[in-house]
């Protein structure tokens, strides 16, 4: 690992190898080719410096991608710091080259739970010991840290009692070692903290659940649930990016084998419709009766895990539920069932009973491949540890739907800033109008023709005559 001490009281960047930079670099230029709304975005708000001198920090996969969007908020003016959401997820060339830019980044393919999270407060921590002003979040763990470290700082006890798990126990343990080295630090970060912008579904449940309890410290954008985002990065993303990660992973043919998706929400139907183009036979689970018809509607058989166990070959996760393949369905697998999550946490499969099982020997076939043998003497492969398969076994989604969803990030974190005095400790999403400025940015670079309302046919539905977007149209 590379690390450079700077005056700052914390390493200025930790990555696997600076010297990965130039690759990186490059990958990092091919990846804005294929991010057309980021970059006209950058070209359009980088003379105005909406975020100069704004303290930003990110928790959010450490990918080319992201890299496109951190030097977009560089150049709006911010001053930003970041580390990745997930430990198998960063691309260790595109964390050089941002590192050799000197933007401290935190992040290095296969980071233990306990490095994952120093990283996590290196990323927070900002010059002098100050912390962000702005979070760019994925999944929530940034602002989890911040408020369990505050309500410590108030007297909580919650890092005092043992931890409900290995992670949990790491994230105690983080934040005592603060209460003694740093102490006051959390009350600090918290006043000076404006707001957060929420990339994915599970992110944006946790805020919604702090919201409810009153406990929210910050105004928070829900990005997930622009259109621009949800029905394109979960969706078409997931598309094309979880057979990727499979066959990255196995090189198994997936055409003639019965798979089955886990939920059919937004990232199911990307990843039920992929399995099914390459001709697999998709069975799908769901609770929500829509969904459920839904994916009926489409041609899939809904069915029951218990049902399938028996048949299927492959068994995709994505509903960001926990418990959602046990210990006891993977025990009743047929040989050789390939086993894989897409949602945000490890523990829609059951890894820890997993690991824990006394009867169950494990064997590593590869990073991120691990076959598990049963006393049945039946065996099964899991991908990337239960953790996204996508990312931890591939490079995650193509940089052009990465483009929509960096560029409501970014349009969401100039509107924290520049209206931070008018906005409530609540969760809000960006209007409508930008959503469809997002969709409207992208659609050049894939030869798409918009055709446009005469004034009679306006007139008639009662809507304004679409133009070209104008900076006037919005608040900023
Ligand atoms: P969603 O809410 O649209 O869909 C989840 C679906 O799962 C819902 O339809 C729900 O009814 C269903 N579900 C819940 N519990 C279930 C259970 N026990 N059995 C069967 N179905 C169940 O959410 P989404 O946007 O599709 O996101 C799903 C997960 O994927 C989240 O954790 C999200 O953060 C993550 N995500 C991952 C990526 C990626 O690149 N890997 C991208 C986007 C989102
Ligand atoms: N989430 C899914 N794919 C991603 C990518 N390529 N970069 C960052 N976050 C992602």
């Amino acid at each position: 690992m590379n690390a450079v001490a700077k005056p700052h009281a914390v390493p200025d960047y930790k990555v696997h190898d600076i010297a990965l930079a130039a690759v990186g670099r490059k990958r990092i230029r091919m990846a804005e080719e294929e991010m057309p709304g980021l970059m006209q975005i950058r070209a359009k708000y980088a003379p105005l410096q909406p975020l100069k001198g704004v303290r930003l920090s990110g928790s959010l996969h450490m990918t080319k991608e992201t890299a496109v969007l951190i030097e977009t908020l560089s150049a709006l003016g911010a001053t930003v710091r970041w580390a990745s959401c997930n430990i198998f997820s960063t691309q260790d060339d595109a964390a050089a080259a941002i590192a050799a830019s000197g933007v401290p980044v935190f992040a290095w393919k296969g980071e233990s739970l306990e490095e994952y999270w120093d990283c996590t407060l290196n990323m927070l921590t900002h010059e002098g010991m100050t912390g962000p002003q702005l979070i760019v979040d994925d999944g929530g763990d940034a602002t989890l840290l911040i408020h369990k470290g505050l309500d410590m700082e108030n007297g909580d006890t919650w890092v005092d009692q043992p931890g409900a798990n290995h992670e949990e126990q790491v994230v105690k343990d983080l934040l005592k070692r603060t209460r003694s080295e740093r102490p006051g630090f959390w009350t600090n970060v918290a006043k000076d903290w404006r707001g957060v912008s929420e990339e994915t579904t599970t992110g944006v449940h946790r805020l919604y659940q702090m919201m409810e309890a009153g406990k929210l410290l910050v105004p928070a954008i829900n990005v997930n649930d622009s259109v621009t985002k949800s029905k394109f990065d979960n969706l078409y993303g997931c598309r094309e990016s979880l057979a990727d990660g499979i066959k990255r992973a196995t090189d198994l043919m997936i055409a003639g084998k019965v798979a089955l998706v886990c939920g059919y929400g937004d990232v199911g139907k990307g990843c039920a419709h992929s399995l099914k183009s390459f001709g697999a036979r998709v069975i799908v689970t769901e609770i929500d009766p829509i969904n459920a018809l839904q994916a009926a509607m489409e041609g899939y058989e809904v069915k029951t895990t218990e049902d399938v166990l028996h048949e299927a070959d492959i068994f995709v996760t994505t509903t960001g539920n926990r418990d959602v393949i046990t210990f006891e369905h993977m025990q009743g697998m047929k040989n050789n069932a390939l086993v894989c999550n897409i949602g945000h946490f490890d523990n829609e499969i059951q890894m820890d009973r997993l690991n824990a099982a006394k009867d169950v020997s494990k064997e590593n076939i590869k990073p991120q491949v691990d076959r598990y043998t049963f006393a049945s003497g039946r065996s099964i492969y899991i991908l990337a540890e239960g953790r996204l398969v996508n990312l931890g076994c591939a490079h995650g989604h193509p940089a052009f739907v990465m483009s929509n969803s960096f560029s409501n990030q970014t349009l969401a974190q100039i509107d924290l800033w520049t209206n931070k005095d008018n906005y409530e400790k609540t969760v809000y999403r960006l209007p409508k109008q930008l959503d469809e400025e997002v969709a409207r940015l992208h659609l050049e670079q894939i030869g798409v023709k918009l055709t446009v309302l005469t004034a009679e046919q306006s007139a008639y539905l009662g809507i304004p005559v679409q133009g070209p977007y104008k900076p006037e149209h919005y608040r900023y």
